[in-house]
């Protein structure tokens, strides 16, 4: 029996926690499994964050939250924006969730009616077409391949809006690709968005300092396009929080107001606890982000040059995140023994149970002719990660 809703059926199960979870269950079997699988920084939190967290339950921090989050925590993003982002908003025009996924989700089920489009650049983060669907709202997929460096281009845009286009998701740099859009490529975009003022952009910017070619750049900075950009960021990368799920949007006052309603009959306010470890990480020393970045620089280096030597490989160079999305398809149609490699899922089991390496294929990322890796793990690693991937890969015929 199924009685489960409709709007449940209709998603799809997240690639990137099923490939994990695969890996895991190989790893407690005793293999020893490498995984580049996984989307979050390897570095512990750091230490001064974790202090004022500590401080925070001895205080007894420990009530419901305002639904946006506290003024403290919304104030100290008002003046990151300003500080970082050269971007003036006010704490009324922030809105913390649980999580950046949290604040995307928000902000697609306060904008989407049934029937609505939003437009998606692929390849992307798998979640947002899924979010598009439990909001009843049509994912209009727009793809950039690796020739263009995964980025759409603004004739792209403008061939996909029609009237019922409702919003564009942008996410630069780019979980999978590592793509970054430069100052005069989202000016670009903006241009053409300026002739359709119905949509809204909802720009993802959680890898914003994890990001190897100078300052980040977001769309909201030019004037006509922050009254309809919805920014989301939070801590979860840049400060390795992945677990204290905090993000925040900052974007119009109709959006946030709508989001907060939204939130206060869902999930309420975030974690008071993690509240307090988010205002220490935008209020104290950045030195760390810093050397978290410096890191991932390195091991990007790295595996560009690893995975440049691997033959059937095809690499772009990532300027931002901590994935490579090499496009594999030359390996479709190949064989060994009796497994045949149809597609790049095909290709991620095959890499698991042969090289014990776990990657996520890129259909779920919208782009099926690519496999993602994520960087985020020690040099050794990345070493002998892509070296057992070369040896596998060269048995298939
Ligand atoms: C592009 C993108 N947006 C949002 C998120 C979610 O971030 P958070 O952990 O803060 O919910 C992720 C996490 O993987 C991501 O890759």
């Amino acid at each position: 029996m199924n009685q489960l809703s409709d709007r449940l059926n209709s998603l799809s199960p997240s690639a990137t926690l099923a490939m994990s979870q695969k890996s895991a269950e190989l790893k407690a079997q005793g293999v020893d499994v490498i995984n580049l699988s996984v989307g979050e920084p390897d570095f512990n939190t750091p230490d001064h964050i974790k202090e004022a967290a500590k401080k925070a339950i001895d205080d007894n921090f420990s009530r419901y939250s305002p639904v946006p989050g506290y003024p403290a925590l919304r104030n100290a993003i008002v003046e990151k924006l300003k500080k970082e982002n050269g971007l003036e908003y006010t704490a009324a025009q922030i809105s913390c969730a649980n999580g950046a996924k949290q604040s995307v989700c928000n902000a697609i089920l306060v904008l989407v009616n049934p029937g609505d489009e939003v437009i998606v650049p692929a390849p992307y983060w798998v979640s947002y077409p899924e979010m598009v669907k439990l909001a009843e709202g049509n994912p209009v997929i727009v793809t950039a391949g690796i020739e263009q460096d995964f980025k759409i281009t603004p004739a792209q845009l403008e061939a996909a809006i029609t009237p019922k286009t409702k919003a564009l998701i942008l996410c630069s740099p780019s979980n999978p690709t590592g793509s970054v859009y430069s100052k005069e490529e989202l000016a670009g975009l903006a241009a053409v968005l300026a002739k359709h003022p119905q949509v809204v952009v909802i720009a993802d910017e959680i890898y914003e300092h994890i990001n190897y070619i100078g300052k980040h750049q977001s769309i909201a900075q030019f004037p006509e396009m922050k009254e309809r950009t919805v920014i989301v960021n939070g801590v979860s990368k840049a400060y390795a929080m992945t677990g204290w799920r905090i993000g925040f949007i900052a974007g119009p006052e109709w959006i946030v107001k709508a989001c907060n309603k939204l939130q206060g009959q869902y999930t309420s306010g975030p974690c008071s606890v993690s509240q307090k470890a988010a205002e220490a990480a935008y209020t104290g020393t950045q030195a760390p982000v810093e050397e978290m970045r410096k890191a991932f620089e390195r091991r990007r280096d790295l595996i560009v040059k690893l995975a440049k030597e691997v033959p059937g490989f095809e690499v772009n160079v990532p300027e931002g995140a901590f994935y490579l999305f090499p496009k594999c398809s030359s390996f479709f149609g190949k064989s060994a023994g009796d497994r045949k490699i149809e597609n790049s899922d095909d290709l991620a089991m095959y890499l698991l149970e042969v090289a014990h390496v776990a990657c996520v294929g890129g259909t779920s990322f919208g782009a099926p002719e690519c496999i993602r890796m994520s960087y985020a793990t020690s040099d050794e690693n990345i070493v002998e990660a892509i070296s057992r991937i070369k040896e596998a890969l060269s048995k298939l015929a």
